[in-house]
């Protein structure tokens, strides 16, 4: 098997397997940058490439375990000239790796999720899933050194894999390492609240890469300043670098936009006609707030319908006359927060319809499910879309929804989502903690005149479209030379 020249290692690949009834296996490719940044490279046929992942169910693992050299494209899954490597972390490594330490820790230190008074605390069990964290760590380093060519160009994604760019240095320095980081980065004041040799293996993990990515400035800052504060490193303000083991680390940011071609042939196919047809029968002509998200905590789904309750109170003009649709996926149900925040949103969800619904009108539709068509649907009708996070490292939605609107819609956006960046002057920008703010912002923008409306959408496709994944994923790889 030769060796790849380009290498991609995240958790979460970019295939799903599933099995059916009689026992065989399907598969479905996932979508994200990611996916069409590498295809788009691998396609070119130019170089070998792999993508190192985890396997995250008992099919994909069966569909490992079947593939010949563990190399899921010897399997015969047609996964676009790129190879995939599932890796079979045992389950107890796993859960500690992934919910524990990557999804209700790390997650939640970088988006400031934390209720400080319970949450968090670093005990003896804490340390011991620190440990698995490092192991899932290892696991990764291992199969992306076994499938490395010489001086071969590695990108690691994402805080589940932090301290991979370092354990890979020590043993393979000819390769070159690049560590891309989706979410926001905290600041050093809420940084520190993780213990500090953690932190610091954390900081000096990543450090192990020689160029680091992220989505805002602002992100790519807050790192900068932990590097100051935690490590005290030299850190060059001017050239955007910090010195460590001798090295020095670039530290870059690289914006991500929507991938528009993609999106608009995907959403001219029959099933999205169907969702679309059935929206608009169930809504009537009356005007739409669309918003889409992961049931997520960091998306401040709650305070958004709370926003549309106010608008509801304060601004009786629109009852009868808009309907709010939030399409939320489900998500990390392994984590009990996310399970408590997905009931506190269908609670406040019923409250909504009970307080305001009529016989003919039904203020708020909430569905808690998988129906990707339906999403692109709602994008296609939307009046307005709400994009309301607490803390975002970009949000997609907020760039997928104007490249689709057919008439063109308003955006409403938080400041605090690595997007507001660069739709920031077309937007509505509101901060995602006020509520009655938000509201207002929700009336402006049903209230926009059309013309407006549709120019600045106009502008906030364009720019959605000006940064397409393959360009994102191909700026990562330049960055390595
Ligand atoms: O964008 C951040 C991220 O954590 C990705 O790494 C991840 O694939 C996505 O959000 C969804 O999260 P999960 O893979 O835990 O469902």
């Amino acid at each position: 098997m030769d060796k790849a020249q380009i290498l991609v290692a995240s958790n979460r690949g970019p295939v799903t397997f599933s099995v059916a009834d009689d026992g065989s296996l399907g598969f479905r490719r996932g979508g994200g940058g990611l996916v069409s940044g590498l295809s788009a490279v691998a396609d070119s046929g130019a170089v070998d490439s792999l993508w190192v992942c985890a396997a995250l169910s008992d099919a994909d693992r069966k569909a490992a375990a079947a593939a010949p050299d563990g190399r899921l494209d010897q399997a015969g899954y047609g996964l676009d000239g790129s190879g995939v490597r599932m890796l079979d972390i045992p389950a107890a490594t796993f859960d500690n790796a992934y919910t524990r330490v990557a999804n209700s820790t790390l997650w939640f230190v970088h988006h400031m999720l934390y209720d400080t008074p319970n949450k968090p605390v670093f005990d003896a069990d804490f340390r011991a899933q620190w440990a698995d964290y490092r192991a899932y760590n290892a696991a990764f380093t291992e199969a992306l050194m076994t499938g490395a060519a010489q001086s071969a160009r590695v990108a690691v994604q994402d805080y589940h894999l932090a301290l991979v760019p370092r354990m890979i240095r020590g043993r393979r320095p000819d390769l070159r390492i690049a560590h891309f980081s989706h979410t926001p980065w905290a600041p050093p004041e809420y940084f520190r609240m993780l213990p500090s040799d953690i932190g610091r293996e954390l900081l000096e993990g990543m450090l192990g890469a020689d160029h680091l990515g992220f989505l805002s400035r602002r992100w790519a800052d807050a790192f900068l300043r932990c590097c100051e504060a935690f490590l005290h490193n030299e850190v060059n303000w001017d050239s955007r670098t910090v010195e460590f083991g001798g090295r020095i680390i670039r530290v870059g940011v690289h914006g991500l936009g929507a991938d528009a071609e993609g999106l608009r042939e995907r959403a001219a196919a029959d099933d999205v006609a169907e969702r679309r047809e059935s929206l608009r029968a169930s809504v009537g002509d009356r005007r739409l707030i669309v918003r889409v998200d992961r049931t997520e905590l960091s998306k401040n789904i709650v305070r958004g319908l709370a926003a549309y309750r106010e608008l509801l109170t304060t601004r009786p003009e629109w009852r009868g006359n808009v309907t709010h649709l939030a399409f939320a996926y489900p998500s990390r149900g392994d984590v009990p927060e996310y399970r408590a925040y997905t009931e506190s949103v269908r609670t406040l969800a019923e409250e909504i319809n009970r307080e305001f619904g009529t016989a003919d009108w039904t203020p708020l539709i909430l569905a808690v499910n998988d129906d990707y068509p339906r999403s692109l649907a709602a994008y296609q009708l939307a009046d307005v879309l709400l994009v309301n996070p607490i803390r975002d490292g970009m949000n997609l939605v907020a760039k997928e929804g104007p490249v689709l609107s057919a008439e063109g819609c308003a955006l409403v956006l938080s400041t605090e989502a690595g997007a507001a960046d660069d739709l920031g002057r077309d937007a509505i920008l509101i901060n995602p903690f006020d509520v009655s703010e938000t509201a207002e912002a929700l009336h402006r923008a049903l209230s926009m005149d059309p013309a407006e409306r549709a120019a600045r959408c106009g502008r906030m496709a364009e720019a959605a479209a000006s940064l397409p994944p393959e360009l994102w994923f191909t700026d990562q790889l330049r960055s390595l030379g």
